[in-house]
């Protein structure tokens, strides 16, 4: 394709080094879209006469059906997916195919080709997101009463309920997938007619070929659009955020699901077990959930630091954007997959999770906050008297709420009985009803207004 001004054909090496068909072939509906849309434009500006450019079209459909049918065969002398298309093409329809790559660069080409790509992920990962959400909100509604420690320094520290747990990684997603919705606004500008570098002499119609591609108009530079590549950053920042949000939820699974815990039995569906111990039964998905997210991650840096140093326009090393966003898309699609299936499958332990509520004394603040309230005592001080109240619970071995009343007065003598209305869990959680809070009625509230919403989309 490029040969004319050379003597000698590449080393096995060069070839090697430059091929990018073994990953790039993924771009393959992308690049015919593309093609077909410029043709066509080419077409209604006059520059190619209408019967080539039907020829090039049908030809293109044809090389589609082999594709979907067969896959691409690699060859590696033809570098990469948009010489494997056109040389396709010239041998379907002959020598008009040559006419396909006027007024067209490869740079240009893949530039487009690679945005609709990163653009069909995003749709992709967003629909993905949505079935997480769903999960979520059907297990919050059905756990909106459970009550659960809430953790500080993985301490228990106040009681909330599982519903308001799982909430929290409902509204994680929601900031996820406007972040991915953000990366796709931005991107959504057509590279094609930037040619190599320069734009072109050719008096083609770059606005058409991006409203056939679906895009909402071409990109302003001609340097900027075939050197650009901070759409698929966009996108591996919005990934590394959202991955580290399900590892986040992975992890926690993990602990829930270790016996000392015991929050949670994961499915058999999402677990495996031991060759040599016979006994056991390891969460691997969210372990992997939780790996993965390093690897995304990875993705991530390592295409930032492919273009920290690059020169305008184009330079090779951009080729290697592609392994690290294919890499983390694949991930990042298996990873909500399977928390999307542990959300809707996991059998929560309500009863354990009360159990760690009693031993943490979780009431502990409402106590002090009854001081505050009902007795007229200082924070500060009130803080201090809880604390000797917990002291005396921990030395009888008890629940803060099991106490008999003549051991808090032997503490503080202005505590009356009234002080166990507030020291129980129901009556803890009931309390929170500050907006966001844990008290089941907002919780409600809040999943009502997110399945609206969700629906709403
Ligand atoms: N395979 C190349 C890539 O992925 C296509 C662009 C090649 N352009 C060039 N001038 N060699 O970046």
């Amino acid at each position: 394709m490029w040969g004319g001004r050379f003597a000698d054909g590449p080393s096995a090496v060069m070839r090697e080094i430059n091929a990018s068909i073994p990953f790039d072939k993924r771009l393959w509906r992308q690049d015919i879209a593309g093609s077909k849309a410029h043709v066509a434009m080419l077409a209604a500006q006059g520059i190619v006469a209408a019967a080539d450019a039907g020829a090039i079209a049908k030809g293109l459909d044809a090389i589609a059906a082999e594709y979907e049918a067969d896959g691409v065969a690699e060859d590696l002398a033809l570098e990469d997916i948009h010489m494997h298309v056109e040389h396709r093409l010239a041998e379907l329809i002959g020598p008009a195919a040559g006419r396909l790559h006027t007024a067209r660069s490869r740079n240009d080409q893949v530039a487009t080709d690679f945005r609709l790509w990163v653009r069909d992920a995003i749709d992709a990962v967003d629909a993905g997101l949505a079935a997480f959400q769903r999960a979520l909100l059907d297990r919050a509604a059905e756990h909106a009463d459970t009550v659960m420690p809430g953790f500080t320094h993985l301490q228990v520290a106040q009681p909330v309920t599982l519903g308001h747990h799982l909430m929290a990684y409902h509204a994680m997603a929601d900031r996820d997938r406007s972040r991915f919705a953000d990366a796709r606004a931005r991107l959504n500008r057509c590279p094609l007619g930037a040619a190599a570098l320069a734009g072109t002499s050719f008096p083609i119609d770059r606005a058409a070929t991006a409203a056939a591609l679906g895009f909402d108009g071409p990109t302003a530079n001609s340097l900027d659009s075939v050197s650009d590549r901070d759409f698929a950053l966009d996108y591996l920042t919005a990934a590394a955020q959202c991955a580290l949000h399900l590892s986040r939820l992975a992890e926690e699974f993990i602990l829930w699901a270790s016996q000392p815990f015991g929050f949670v039995a994961l499915p058999d569906a999402y677990s495996t077990g031991s060759s040599i111990m016979p006994q056991k039964r390891n969460p691997d998905a969210a372990e992997l959930v939780r790996g993965h997210a390093g690897r995304i991650v990875g993705a991530m840096t390592s295409l930032m630091i492919t273009m920290k140093g690059l020169p305008l326009a184009y330079s090779k090393d951009m080729q290697d954007d592609k392994p690290p966003l294919f890499e983390a898309h694949d991930l990042l699609a298996l990873s909500i997959a399977a928390m999307t299936g542990m959300v809707e499958s996991a059998a929560f332990v309500p009863d354990r999770m009360r159990a760690a509520l009693t031993a943490g004394h979780a009431t502990a603040t409402d106590l002090a906050d009854w001081l505050v309230r009902v007795a007229g005592i200082p924070f500060r001080e009130a803080h201090h008297i809880t604390g000797g109240v917990v002291k005396a619970a921990d030395e009888a071995g008890l629940p803060l709420w099991d106490m008999p009343l003549d051991a808090f007065q032997a503490i503080d003598p202005r505590i009356d009985a009234s002080v166990f209305d507030v020291l129980s869990i129901e009556a803890s959680v009931k309390s929170r009803t500050s907006f966001g809070g844990t008290a089941p009625d907002q919780v409600r509230a809040r999943i009502a207004e997110a399945k609206a919403a969700l629906e709403d989309k």
